[in-house]
């Protein structure tokens, strides 16, 4: 007979063979008469079925709730539940609004193991302890207490907004509070009696990560001490743990940020030294100031200093109710409005004051605190099978409520709503945020902008998780203020002129003087052809016939544009300088009809009525194509794929070209801005049914805000669909050494490629087709350039390409940061290696592909060694 399964989607005789291993209780799981209280365990319904956009991710097997806002795309999952959301369940949060952070794929873990699941304490202790779940919970005392995990994160989105971090844009809601059942660490740490020289305590997970296992470390005697409450727990709630939160054993660290509460524990060892885990050194850190994301990366020695690791949380509040964009109409300014949010602490430290402010701080008022955590303490019970017995211990691991009657009439006449926090060692939450390199700790105080629209006020708080638009620090930076002003980017009266950052950067001009020249739809149809090619941009023609032979994307870039409206992908790729040409090209402004003909545009290839075409690029029209899925392959580098249309369609993209992909921008305010850039796929141009592009995620600089396209795309959900149009380019190879540049055709015997960064993918396009094909004869010397080992990309993929062609080919790496031990080259790539490894002659080709940097100086060089432009070739 089949198993019957519960409510909560498990297996019933798998729950039952759960809920028997904690011990008996000798006390009741009911109420003490005398006892106020305890707070409700919000009514949890277990999601049961995986959701759409999971099942092509490695956590298929996890059922979730499709209210949580994903902060990082669909995978790994790292998900807040909407602000409003988590405080209306109370106290405690139900597993499936519980905030998410996942470094990786969650392990899957079946019901029926969960009893037998291994974990070990081992290192310097007198007695080694290797146990399973089944007799953690038989043979030691289970205990159940309440705990708040916070996210080191949380609220990092407004740091975010001042400048970008290296990390993800949690709003508010990165901090949830559960019962957690389970044992002591101090009870399992004194059987393994650590010795002597044991200072730390570490732990991993099962969890299989780029970087090898989630681990990190705590100190011993923080875990020795009760006080701590630090426990290996394997209920939350009452009910086992949920896949996402560590199913089926964790550790739980109190007052501490989330990031020391290890998930999937296999593993814990004693040892005198911190944990030399990567994500203990290079996660959860507040690093000085000063340190800027460029500088942190050439900079290992200050990522190892201990003293920059977080433990503790910081004291923080923030305001809830009045929720962003909520609107209190001014028909009631006789009445008042209950202002709420919550607050924590770390290390056990109560919150002992809330202050609101309606007057940018100059004054203060004090708010009531509920403390729901307290009501524990006024009790002694068994309660999910855990000894609750919190009345001899003073720490506070829980977040508090706080709320405050404000008149409705005094709302309106400030401009905002401030709320700080205070805890019992009398630190206070700071005006001004700390900006550092991974955006964590952020607790500034909290402000909501007040605006009084008609005949009502509405609310605007900092910021919205994600890539979620709205916010007032959004408002502020788009209008050019300058968010570390100290009065949050505002201009009062005329002070603070200079702090202000200069206005948006003026548009380049690409009309022609003084031309007026309206052209119909017929004209500009005439020059929709290969000779005589005309687009538009921006509602302006131009002519690209004069420029065909020097585009750096070969002619077909501009005959593709031939008669249509190209403004997206002209003004996502081309440069300031290019812009500044356009006046020589322009011929005149497209009549109101002939605009109103060619937006509505020719039908999309991809409707359903389509014929299935063999090939699905075109280069005069936008092909959608879904994403199927997402690959780390490596911290910043992710492998996208597309599904093309039938399982038997090719790219249709020649060795040696590019096509364009056309996004919508998420942070343009109106949403419909689009972002255009070129890529070169790196799966093969004859795979069918699907196209991989390789996206090196840049992250935002001091100096620069780029990265939108690569943000876009690591941010599309899965299924959501992308453009793509093409080839483009003016270099195809066509194999055995046979190559067309601009439409001409040449015979090579060797190349040379140069490549560094991302530039490797088209680079990597040609040496595959010439490895691959045993035939080919040509020579092929890659010379890759980057910064560091895991740079390098595609490294693996060369190399097996390189396997039994070694009498053809040849894969150099250079590295400027190069690791002890490393045996390949040392440096960048300037002439002196272009001359040891690339010999000039004359049936050679200079491939290169880089930054711009990188290209000019390689071009520079080989001028010097007396190549001709003719054999040089720029992706
Ligand atoms: N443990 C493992 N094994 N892998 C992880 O990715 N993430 C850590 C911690 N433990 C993580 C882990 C971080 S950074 C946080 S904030 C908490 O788990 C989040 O716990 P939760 O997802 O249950 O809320």
């Amino acid at each position: 007979m089949e198993d019957p399964i519960t409510q909560d989607g498990h297996s019933k005789a798998v729950l039952e063979k759960h809920q028997e291993l904690p011990p008996t209780p000798p006390i009741s799981d009911s109420c003490d008469e005398d006892a106020e209280e305890l707070p409700v365990v919000p009514a949890s319904s277990r999601p049961t079925v995986t959701l759409d956009v999971d099942k092509k991710t490695p956590d298929s097997h996890v059922p979730r709730d499709p209210r949580l806002i994903r902060l990082t795309g669909v995978h790994p999952f790292n998900v807040e539940a909407p602000l409003s959301a988590l405080f209306n369940e109370g106290f405690l949060t139900s597993p499936e609004l519980f905030y998410v952070r996942n470094h990786g794929a969650v392990p899957e873990v079946l019901d029926e193991d969960i009893p037998e699941w291994e974990f070990s304490i081992e290192g310097l202790v007198k007695h080694p302890i290797k146990l399973t779940l089944r007799q953690l919970c038989e043979q030691y005392e289970q205990i159940t207490c309440p705990v708040t995990l916070v996210c080191a994160g949380n609220r990092r989105k407004e740091q975010n907004q001042v400048r970008k971090t290296k990390g993800f844009s949690w709003g508010a809601a990165g901090v949830s509070t559960a019962l957690f059942t389970g044992v002591a660490f101090s009870e399992l740490l004194k059987k393994a009696r650590p010795l002597r020289k044991a200072r730390y305590v570490c732990m991993e997970g099962a969890d299989k990560l780029p970087n090898g296992c989630y681990g990190t470390s705590v100190k011993l005697n923080w875990a020795m001490d009760p006080n701590r409450g630090m426990m290996l727990a394997h209920k939350m709630n009452g009910s086992m743990l949920t896949p996402d939160h560590g199913k089926p054993l964790r550790a739980v660290i109190p007052g501490q940020i989330g990031g020391r509460s290890v998930k999937w524990l296999t593993k814990i060892t004693v040892t005198a030294a911190p944990s030399d885990n990567w994500y203990h050194i290079y996660d959860n850190r507040v690093l000085p100031t000063m340190v800027d994301p460029e500088q942190s990366a050439n900079d290992p020695g200050t990522w190892a200093d201990e003293r920059y690791a977080i433990y503790d949380l910081s004291v923080n509040s923030a305001t809830v109710y009045p929720a962003h964009e909520e609107q209190i109409s001014l028909s009631k300014a006789d009445q008042s409005y209950t202002v709420r949010g919550y607050a924590y602490s770390g290390g056990g430290r109560r919150v002992t004051r809330v202050e609101l402010s309606v007057d940018k701080g100059r004054t203060w008022r004090l708010a009531n605190i509920d403390y729901p955590e307290d009501r524990y303490r006024d009790t002694e019970r068994y309660l999910y099978g855990g000894r609750l017995d919190m009345s001899w211990r003073e720490s506070c691991f829980c977040w508090c409520q706080w709320s405050m009657e404000v008149s409705i009439a005094e709302l309106a006449s400030a401009n905002d709503l401030i709320v700080r926090a205070m805890d019992e060692s009398m630190c206070v939450q700071p005006k001004d945020m700390y900006w550092s390199v991974l955006g964590m700790m952020n607790n500034p105080w909290f402000r909501i902008t007040i605006h009084k629209q008609g005949n009502h006020l509405s609310f605007e708080h900092p910021t919205q998780p994600a890539l979620q638009p709205g916010g007032w620090m959004e408002r502020v930076k788009k209008a050019g203020g300058n968010l570390t002003n100290g009065q949050w980017g505002e201009r009062i009266g005329n002070e603070d002129e200079d702090l202000q950052e200069s206005a948006a950067v003026p548009e380049v001009v690409m009309t022609k003087e003084g031309l007026k020249n309206e052209i119909s739809i017929d004209e500009l149809r005439k020059h929709d052809n290969e000779t005589d090619p005309w687009f538009v941009v921006n509602g302006e023609v131009y002519s690209g016939t004069s420029f065909m032979k020097d585009h750096p994307g070969g002619a077909q870039s501009i005959i593709s544009a031939a008669g249509v409206d190209s403004s997206d992908e002209f003004m996502g790729i081309h440069s300031e300088t290019a812009k500044a040409m356009m006046p020589s090209y322009h011929v005149g402004t497209l009549s109101s009809s002939a605009m109103t003909t060619i937006t509505n545009g020719p039908p999309s290839n991809t409707s359903p009525t389509d014929e299935p075409r063999p090939t699905f690029l075109n280069p005069r029209q936008w092909c959608s194509a879904p994403l199927t899925g997402k690959r780390a392959v490596s911290s910043d580098t992710v492998i996208l794929t597309f599904q093309l249309q039938h399982s038997a369609q090719t790219l249709g993209l020649p060795v040696g070209q590019h096509l364009m992909i056309r996004l919508k921008d998420p942070s343009s305010p109106s949403g419909r801005d689009a972002l255009v850039r070129s890529y070169t796929p790196i799966s093969s141009t004859t795979k069918q049914g699907h196209l991989d592009v390789l996206v090196k995620l840049y992250l935002d600089t001091a100096a620069t805000s780029g990265g939108k396209m690569s943000k876009a795309l690591h941010s599309l959900a899965m299924g959501a669909t992308a453009d793509f149009k093409g080839p483009i380019g003016k270099f195809e190879y066509q194999g055995q050494g046979r190559c067309v540049v601009s439409g001409r055709e040449r015979h090579v015997k060797q190349f040379a490629m140069i490549a560094a960064g991302s530039g490797i993918t088209p680079i990597f396009q040609v040496f595959r087709a010439v490895m691959q094909d045993r035939g080919d004869r040509t020579r092929c010397t890659v010379l890759n350039g980057n910064r560091m080992v895991e740079d390098i990309l595609c490294r693996e993929d060369l190399e097996a390409l390189l396997e039994g062609n070694e009498d053809r080919g040849e894969v150099i790496h250079t590295l400027t940061k190069a690791p002890y031990g490393w045996k390949g080259l040392v440096g960048r790539i300037n002439g002196e290696l272009m001359e040891k490894h690339c010999k000039r002659d004359r049936d050679t080709m200079v491939l290169i592909c880089g930054p711009e940097a990188l290209e000019k100086s390689v071009h520079k060089a080989l001028k010097e060694q007396g190549w001709d432009d003719e054999q040089i070739l720029f992706f």
